[in-house]
């Protein structure tokens, strides 16, 4: 198939790279369903490795019983057990010395995965070629055996066995692009790297070249499927559904030979936009037709299509609520029109109340996905995924995860992320998102014995109610309570793009990382945010002199904290311009607004009171223990401090700060923090790429200016309010 011929294509193409060099080992590709019976020893192993490896519990050492045990044909039986472990996309490495000298084996039972297991050792570097033991040769940064839910690896005698598939299936890269330039958004509705990659000023671009880079820049990053245009959908992105099905079937050519499928965001109002009918309710039974003619047409163009993104009842967008039904109504008509060719249905969750009066203080937006959504648990079909917001309110820097996630134990629940960088720096701001995302995959809500928010997303609890996922993990006595449950279908994760027409693709250079470790995290959630740094740094500034590789690693590190200091602090979110497009400071600039983001500072304290007890009841959706934390002063974290409570000036943090005082000290140390940062890219900038290195240097110039203007607003803002002076006597406006 195509996805065989672009491995053999890569291989061919990293020989080009040794320019003649012979490799430093001997490497073997294996298809599952091509394995002769003669193969050699390592693709035997690898065979009953991954066999042994999709069985609850596990064979003996792991790697299957051994060949000729059991009834019927053994080879046969270890190889469809291989092959439903592996699934579409999984591989596994085998690695072993041979009297030809090192050997490694990839085995696949697809043509993706084998090009995964390509990209894995390209990830290892050379080295990985060289026989059991080389993985993770690479740099000093290195790289280590990743040992997710997916992945296990074993020693047997000279054969060194990793078998790897990924954690979510579903690991979708949504691009918020305009085929017609927007004339408030533009081409790219919160863009930050130039125009669109697919469109140009109203038509698809001619030559899809960089797209197909593109497609190779993805599936080695581990994404593999990406919806192509804006979630707020215009009248000519509508068209793609219909009269420009054109531009989807070449964008999806582009994007096959890596095995990434496309999806559509569509117009929940397409009947009536597009099909000229005259409602678009779910239940009209010429709606649902309407849909299912237009599901067929898309698959008959692109077999292969993913789905459709829905954006409904939200900021604007039609939806089911104009006919008086509910979102499980809207999204099951869908669902049942993409159902018989395969197709998933992303429903988004992002629904609240966007004319909301700032005088009102019953209605809180945090609350509003939660009330709208968990009381249709199990009402949605098998190919919807519910598609949530990592935080409740809007991609800040700081909020609590969902709590819509934890709430829907009988639906496919999807976290989204925000890869773009509209409130974290617009990649002008150096903001490695990494940490924001493991913290919040790897975190335990129901307790430390119970499940990880990425065992909800992944699928593997799905099913049980959170108590039970508990009782279970106690029971067998691990915190991996998801790791002998069947696997069901997940959700997956989704993230908003930052890539653009931009010569380094990010606006930023250093932005790609953020990419990078979406998909890497999608793939895997439990890497850490340092190990999957290493592996950037390493892959992008390989041959980079070390001094130049450690600064950058080092500017990259932390710089997520950096950002949070010198902006909106402890949680209380905005505090951004609402007319330059969210960018730079403006304390009250979305205080007296409709959209249900304020922070509630007065002359004596500051923050939003969300806790059972006397405020909004946000904190009581949260499972009981967490929501106990969030609920007492004495045991809310600092940092979500003002997300969850309003309080004076003068409380007392954990850290033994006042808030005021807290407030000017991190502004403070933010503006320094970035200081460092100037004068240490300083230094290495004459080691890099030319242009590289100018754009870094800009960058770094405007984020510095950016950051001083943010201190000094906020610290002024608080010293006014409060009349409080800084202990330190530091110059506040
Ligand atoms: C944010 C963003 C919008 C976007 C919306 C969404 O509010 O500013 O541009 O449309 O999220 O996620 O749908």
């Amino acid at each position: 198939g195509p996805l065989v011929d672009t491995v053999r294509a890569e291989v061919a193409h990293a020989a080009t790279l040794r320019g003649g060099e012979a490799a430093p080992g001997r490497l073997t590709l294996a298809l599952l369903g091509a394995v002769p019976d003669d193969a050699p020893e390592p693709v035997l192993a690898a065979i009953d490795a991954a066999a042994g490896a999709g069985l609850g519990e596990p064979h003996g050492d792991g790697l299957g019983e051994p060949r000729g045990v059991g009834l019927g044909d053994p080879r046969e039986a270890a190889a469809d057990e291989a092959s439903s472990t592996l699934g579409d996309e999984g591989f596994v490495i085998v690695r072993s010395g041979t009297p030809q000298g090192p050997t490694t084996t990839i085995l696949a039972g697809t043509g993706h995965g084998l090009l995964h297991g390509w990209f894995h050792l390209v990830r290892e570097g050379a080295l990985a070629q060289g026989g059991p033991g080389a993985q993770g040769a690479r740099g000093p940064e290195g790289t280590s055996t990743s040992t997710a839910p997916g992945t296990s690896s074993h020693e047997r005698g000279e054969l060194s066995v990793e078998v790897h598939s990924p954690a979510h299936d579903l690991r979708v890269l949504d691009h918020w692009d305009n085929v017609s330039v927007h004339p408030v958004m533009g081409q790219v509705e919160r863009g930050y790297s130039g125009g669109s990659l697919f469109y140009d000023d109203g038509s698809l671009r001619p030559d899809l070249g960089k797209v197909r880079q593109y497609a190779r820049l993805l599936a080695a990053s581990g994404v593999n499927r990406v919806a192509l245009n804006n979630v707020n959908v215009g009248r000519r992105e509508a068209e793609l559904l219909t009269t420009h099905l054109d531009d989807v079937v070449a964008l999806a050519d582009a994007f096959r030979p890596y095995g990434v499928r496309v999806h559509l965001s569509v117009s929940f109002a397409s009947p009536v936009v597009l099909g000229g009918l005259a409602t678009a309710d779910p239940a009209d039974p010429g709606v649902q037709a309407w849909w299912a003619q237009a599901a067929s047409a898309v698959y008959a163009a692109v077999p292969d299509f993913g789905g459709f993104v829905v954006k409904a009842d939200s900021e604007g967008q039609p939806g089911p609520f104009s006919y008086g039904r509910d979102h499980a109504d809207g999204a099951n008509m869908l669902a049942r029109a993409l159902a018989p060719h395969g197709g998933t249905v992303h429903w988004r969750a992002f629904v609240y109340d966007h004319h909301q009066d700032w005088r009102d203080r019953s209605t809180d937006r945090a609350r509003a996905a939660y009330d709208h959504f968990t009381p249709l648990d199990g009402r949605f079909d098998d190919n919807v995924v519910l598609q949530v917001k990592l935080g409740p309110i809007d991609f800040q820097v700081r909020e609590p995860l969902s709590p819509v996630v934890l709430a829907m134990p009988q639906t496919r629940v999807a976290v989204e992320v925000q890869v773009t960088q509209e409130y974290t720096g617009q990649q002008k701001h150096v903001a490695y998102l990494a940490p924001q995302w493991t913290d919040a995959l790897q975190a335990r809500p129901w307790g430390d014995e119970g499940p990880a928010v990425s065992d909800v997303t992944s699928g593997r609890i799905r099913g049980l109610d959170a108590a039970a996922a508990r009782t279970e993990a106690a029971a067998s006595g691990t915190k991996d309570s998801g790791a002998g449950a069947p696997r069901t279908a997940g959700g997956g994760l989704a993230a908003v793009s930052n890539v653009g027409d931009d010569v380094f693709w990010t606006g930023h250079p250093f932005a790609q990382a953020n990419l990078y470790a979406f998909g890497r995290l999608a793939w895997d959630p439990t890497l850490t945010a340092e190990q999957i740094l290493d592996e950037w740094v390493a892959l992008t500034f390989g041959d980079a002199p070390a001094e130049l590789r450690s600064t950058v690693r080092n500017l990259l590190s932390g710089s997520l904290d950096v950002y949070e200091q010198y902006t909106a602090p402890l949680g209380v979110g905005f505090m951004v311009s609402p007319t330059r497009h969210h960018y730079g400071p403006d304390v009250d600039g979305y205080e007296y607004t409709a959209w249900g983001t304020y922070h509630f500072a007065d002359r004596d304290g500051v923050g939003v009171d969300r806790t059972r007890a006397t405020g909004t009841g946000f904190a009581g959706l949260f499972p009981p223990e967490l929501a106990q934390t969030y609920e007492s002063l004495d045991t809310c974290p600092d940092e979500l401090l003002l997300f969850l409570h309003h309080v004076p000036y003068s409380h007392v943090l954990h850290s033994g700060k006042t808030v005021v005082q807290h407030i000017y000290d991190t502004h403070f140390a933010g503006v320094e923090r970035v200081e460092e940062m100037l004068t240490a890219w300083e230094k290495v900038a004459p080691l890099a790429d030319p242009d590289l290195a100018a754009r870094v240097t800009e960058r770094l110039a405007e984020q510095h200016r950016s950051a001083v203007e943010w201190r000094d607003q906020i610290n002024t803002y608080f010293f006014r309010k409060s009349g409080v002076a800084d202990e330190r006597g530091r110059r506040i406006y």
